[in-house]
């Protein structure tokens, strides 16, 4: 099992194997960071983000840092010569020479993997469009495992946009390697796309649709909410109809079970109020941080020197 030189695009290019080794190595570095400090020390990652971002670029380049590398890239592609009509390709080509590994994150889907045909360096897929979103994913699996201690046979629900969440599809594919039982709470014009569900068949893992969280959420293990991505809409209306569709509040400790997590990839909009930042159940701060020594880890086996 390597991972040195190898692109990050989607969670189906990794067995449920290398996936455990992964957040086994994560565990390791978080445990110890000082003993990783130089690791990279000399490497240079470059993080291309053509949308929106916090916590993902920031803890990349927070990852990078923290191993002693460094980083270049932009946030705002019009400072590029993207804007005096430079091509994707060309933008790969030239950025492949300046580092060692690019982060990038785009909002067409399947763009992040058709840039890395034109790279010379590791790609990782930071969030493509719709469709996905890898090292998010690694650090929910990473974050379940710690505070659930397992990842076997978990029920877990999602609230919010199954339509275009892409770390909803992200999770979805990579949690069918551990036997899970899946149920998807959306407004019906939000619902998990036919290709998921159709790939859940196939592998014959049982899932629920409901529009009431309230029915279904004391089955939970994991309760893992997300915005509804305004951004995704192709007009205001479209947005309109499924606005505010769940506005968790405090309410919801009633119906959740005193184990059961709570997860949201961030930022939140209205759907989780911060009243709920109170309950043991909420660890989506947590899950967060942990980005940093999951992004450490895939940095480090990407450029060889984590094993
Ligand atoms: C998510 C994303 O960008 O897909 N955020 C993140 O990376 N933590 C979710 C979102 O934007 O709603």
């Amino acid at each position: 099992m390597s991972f040195e030189g190898r692109h990050i695009l989607a969670i189906s290019d990794f067995t449920k194997e290398e996936l455990l080794r992964i957040i086994k190595v994560a565990g390791e570095v978080d445990k110890d960071r000082e003993k990783h400090k130089d690791l990279l020390r000399g490497k240079i990652a470059a993080t291309l983000f053509f949308e929106a971002s916090t916590r993902t670029r920031m803890s990349f380049q927070a990852a990078m840092q923290r191993l002693g590398g460094s980083i270049i890239g932009f946030s705002d592609v019009s400072m590029t010569s993207i804007k005096k009509g430079e091509s994707l390709p060309d933008t790969i080509k030239i950025v492949s020479g300046y580092c060692d590994v690019i982060i990038m994150r785009h909002p067409e889907s399947g763009s992040v993997a058709e840039a890395a045909k034109d790279a010379a360096v590791p790609v990782i897929n930071a969030g493509d469009g719709t469709n996905e979103h890898p090292t998010q994913t690694i650090l929910d699996l990473y974050t379940i495992k710690k505070e659930l201690g397992r990842l076997e046979g978990l029920k877990v629900g999602f609230v919010g946009d199954s339509k275009y969440g892409r770390t909803v599809h992200s999770l979805v594919r990579a949690l069918s390697n551990f036997n899970p039982e899946f149920y998807f709470i959306s407004h019906p014009l939000l619902k998990m796309p036919e290709e998921y569900l159709e790939g859940l068949n196939k592998k014959g893992i049982k899932y629920f649709e409901e529009t009431d969280l309230f029915k279904v959420s004391k089955e939970l293990d994991v309760l893992y909410v997300t915005r509804i991505q305004k951004e995704r809409f192709e007009s205001e209306e479209e947005y309109k109809k499924v606005k505010g569709a769940y506005r968790l509040g405090k309410s919801l400790a009633k119906h959740i079970r005193s184990d059961a997590k709570i997860l949201h990839p961030l930022p939140r909009v209205d759907e989780l109020d911060p009243e709920l930042d109170e309950l043991p159940q909420s660890i989506y701060f947590k899950q967060a941080h942990n980005g940093i020594p999951v992004r450490m880890a895939l940095l480090g086996l990407v450029l060889g020197k984590l094993k």
